[in-house]
């Protein structure tokens, strides 16, 4: 047999397994017998409660500036401001209005005014119109979300906060919800105290950083909502806070944190989040940096690593315990007194990191850690 009447029975072979294989699904689908392979989330109960979106039915922590925001929108206008992962998207949200921008993404009044009312008139053909003619087009009454409002172009911020607050003065109430990271940079960029005192003067909510509790709240809420009973618990939302704590995502990152952490320890077959998941998923690459470590210091980290191996956090006395066994396996005797010391130290430099509930590693999988430092250790040695 030639080759290519090889290749040509090969395709057909090929054909006729995949026809084959299609009419037998076809028909197991009619006869009803057929029932599509499910993968079932042991862990992961509702992943879209971890959206950054989604808006959950209560808001925590927020009570005085959920009222403050709420009088204030009854005049039609109010300023958010507030770090990173405060939540002031959220808030907005849930105060609720009929369209929502993101200035970062629309930099000019123009594209503002467009994406406004591609929202508030999906029929509206807005292409070729001028800036006033669009104004025009807004209807009274509306509610507009404006987030992140110093990512415009200085100049078109400038004019678009006239033009906003103007409509007001002109008769047309345009009700706006804005929002910034921080009000008085977002004061200079206008730099202009006519138009300030319109646009946001006397109306702003500040969001101060949430406190490692409250943090914890919120994780607990929102991992109840979103994740199996069973597959977590309070250490797991401990670390979390901790690392969310800082972070510079702050809010943001402990959501993130939750849902990674969770698909993780399911992509690795587990029905449960262990810490290291947690670790894993707030991985940093600083391991480089142990190479220029002293041996003491080594041994010390190691004995953290070790004592926090299959918990989040550990004692001081848990550390020393450990520390005693690992003298004796690398014969390197270091001392209680000299090892506290080297255990500040690393606490100082970030490698270690000292929480309310005890001792723990937030940025690197502890048993990766664990080999890397022996292997580091075993040279010292030779
Ligand atoms: N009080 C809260 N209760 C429940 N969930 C919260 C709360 N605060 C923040 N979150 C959640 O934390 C995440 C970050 O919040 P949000 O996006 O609103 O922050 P932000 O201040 O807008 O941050 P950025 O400056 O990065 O835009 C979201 O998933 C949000 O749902
Ligand atoms: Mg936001």
């Amino acid at each position: 047999m030639s080759k290519r009447d090889s290749n040509s029975t090969g395709n057909f072979m090929k054909l006729k397994r995949r026809r084959y294989n299609n009419f037998s699904i076809e028909r197991k689908i009619k006869e009803n017998i057929f029932t599509p392979p499910r993968i079932k989330s042991v862990i992961v109960k509702d992943a879209g409660k971890l959206e950054l979106s989604y808006v959950p039915d209560k808001i925590l922590c927020r009570d005085e500036e959920i009222k403050k925001l709420q009088v204030f929108l009854k005049s039609g206008r109010v300023l958010i401001s507030g770090g990173v992962g405060t939540g002031k998207t959220l808030l907005a949200r849930y105060a609720g209005g009929d369209a929502y921008i993101n200035c970062y993404m629309n930099k000019t009044e123009h594209r503002v005014l467009e994406e406004m009312l591609r929202q508030l008139k999906p029929r509206f053909n807005p292409a070729g119109l001028p800036t006033q003619k669009l104004w025009n087009e807004i209807e009274e009454g509306k509610t507009v979300i404006i987030d992140e409002i110093d990512g415009m172009n200085a100049d078109e911020l400038r004019h678009f906060a006239y033009s906003l607050s103007r409509q007001y003065e002109l008769g047309k109430r345009i009700n706006y919800i804005a929002i910034t990271r921080n009000h008085f940079i977002l004061e200079q960029i206008i730099n202009d105290d006519a138009i300030w005192s319109t646009f946001a003067d006397r109306a702003i909510v500040e969001l101060k950083p949430y406190t490692f509790e409250e943090i914890k709240e919120i994780l607990e809420y929102r991992a109840r909502e979103s994740i199996h009973p069973g597959a977590y618990d309070d250490e797991i939302l401990s670390l979390i806070a901790d690392m969310a704590l800082h972070s510079p995502g702050h809010m943001r990152t402990a959501i993130d944190l939750l849902r990674n952490a969770a698909l993780m320890a399911e992509s690795n077959g587990r029905n449960s989040i262990t810490p290291d998941d947690v670790r894993e998923v707030n991985r940093e690459e600083w391991i480089s940096d142990i190479e220029s470590m002293e041996k003491d210091a080594l041994m010390v980290l190691l004995s953290v690593a070790m004592a926090c191996k299959n918990k989040a956090y550990a004692s001081k006395e848990e550390i020393m315990e450990m520390l005693g066994v690992k003298e004796e396996e690398y014969g390197i005797k270091i001392g209680g007194k000299k090892a506290e010391e080297i255990l500040q130290i690393l606490v100082q430099q970030d490698f270690v990191y000292r929480g309310e509930r005890g001792y723990t590693i937030l940025n690197y999988p502890v048993h990766l850690l664990m080999e890397e430092l022996d292997r580091r250790l075993r040279e010292h040695m030779q």
